[in-house]
């Protein structure tokens, strides 16, 4: 179904289940980060672009302090009241919703009560960000509706409050920022210190080529767990190179690789690993984002390779199934560069490649895939979208 259609679907529903035409729809998309992972919290760059695949809010203003919500994916309806908002259960969808009302509230924004209805078609568990579109929906959704003029920035930064402190995942600000602030044929370079950031052109079309996003079929799993003791991991190197440098390091932003292999004989292995992992893969985002800007998609490519090869073998976050489907992937005539993206453990890979590979690689390497692994693979060739917008003028 396409964007109009599905925005339709949500409308109609709203419709037969509140009597009346939503006053306000919003879209906000789900990611995939090309380059520059496990970067952002540690102060690095990244290099995401919003994807065709997003989360659908239609709403209206109920002139009450109450929320009444209905999830079409879930069938399922959640109502509470604005001054009480308190967590439903572990992992239920309705928490992004009341995650970020609480946040807004925290931060002093004054909310109408609302009746909404919802749809997302971002995979969940796929490394896909669905649930940073959920949340950027909703902070977009009251952003209009009671004319807070948040920023997108802010909007970015009251998303990942949402998920760092109610929902509890320790993210970065990656995909929350480029659901927020994505722009259309472009990728973000993304500076997490400062938050700039820089819309780089993709014009892969120009170059006969493709994004192509391939779901392993692998549910992430270990997400929370093995990816907070990343963060710890990394936050123990800054730590002992601070000491080892004589310098007050913020992050291992302020360490280039050079020196950082001065001093990796005094660090424990898996420290030297996460942070070798952390600060080259700063470079190769800085290296891809000035290949792409003068059209060398073969080091683009190759970039994003060698940060395959660094996820799985200092980060560690790989799984076999991502490293047989990139190791196909590569081999494909025509495939420019493959990797895992997103926070890893199961999730999706992506590939720029030419589009005359794309229909050889579904009939070659995913049944391959399939062969060596037995899980079910998914290919979607995705196009990069904007980041969160109101979409009322769609169906004026
Ligand atoms: C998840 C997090 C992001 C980022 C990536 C890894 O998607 O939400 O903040 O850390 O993992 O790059």
């Amino acid at each position: 179904m396409n964007l109009d259609a599905r925005v339709k679907a949500v409308e109609d529903a709203f419709v037969q289940r509140f009597h009346a035409r939503p006053e306000f729809i919003v879209r906000a998309p789900g990611r995939v980060n090309l380059i520059g992972e496990h970067t952002d919290y540690n102060e690095g760059f990244v290099f995401p672009t919003a994807i065709d695949r997003e989360m659908i809010v239609a709403a209206s203003p109920n002139g009450t302090n109450s929320i009444s919500a209905y999830s079409l994916d879930y069938d399922e309806t959640t109502d509470f009241l604005l001054d009480k908002i308190e967590k439903s259960a572990i992992n239920s969808w309705a928490d992004y919703l009341r995650g970020v009302l609480n946040i807004l509230q925290k931060r002093n924004f004054k909310l109408r009560g609302f009746n909404a209805v919802l749809a997302g078609n971002v995979p969940q568990g796929a490394g896909l960000s669905s649930s940073a579109a959920y949340e950027v929906a909703i902070v977009t959704l009251c952003n209009v509706m009671n004319n807070l003029s948040i920023s997108g920035k802010d909007s970015a930064l009251i998303a990942q409050q949402a998920e760092n402190e109610f929902v509890g995942m320790q993210c970065g600000i990656m995909d929350q920022f480029i659901s927020a602030l994505g722009q259309e044929d472009a990728a973000l370079m993304i500076d997490c210190r400062s938050l700039d950031y820089r819309a780089v052109p993709l014009n892969l079309s120009e170059h006969g080529c493709s994004i192509v996003i391939t779901n392993s079929g692998v549910r992430r799993g270990l997400v929370d767990s093995e990816y907070n003791a990343r963060r710890a991991e990394c936050s123990e190197g800054v730590k002992l190179l601070s000491k080892l440098t004589g310098r007050a390091l913020n992050s291992l932003r302020d360490i280039g690789l050079d020196e950082f292999e001065k001093h990796t004989g005094s660090l424990p292995n898996k420290v030297v690993q996460r942070c070798r992992h952390v600060i080259s893969e700063n470079e190769r985002v800085l290296a891809a984002v000035s290949a792409l800007e003068s059209s060398d998609l073969a080091t683009f490519g190759r970039l994003m390779n060698e940060s395959h090869d660094s996820l799985r073998g200092d980060f560690e976050v790989s799984c076999r199934e991502l490293d047989v489907l990139v190791r196909l992937s590569q081999g494909h005539p025509g495939v420019m560069g493959a990797r895992m993206t997103g926070a890893g453990f199961g999730g999706c890979t992506v590939a720029i490649m030419s589009n005359d590979a794309i229909d050889g690689f579904r009939k070659t390497v995913i049944p391959e895939y399939e062969k060596q692994t037995g899980k079910k693979a998914e290919v979607y060739v995705c196009a990069s979208t904007a980041g969160a917008q109101l979409l009322n003028s769609v169906t004026a």
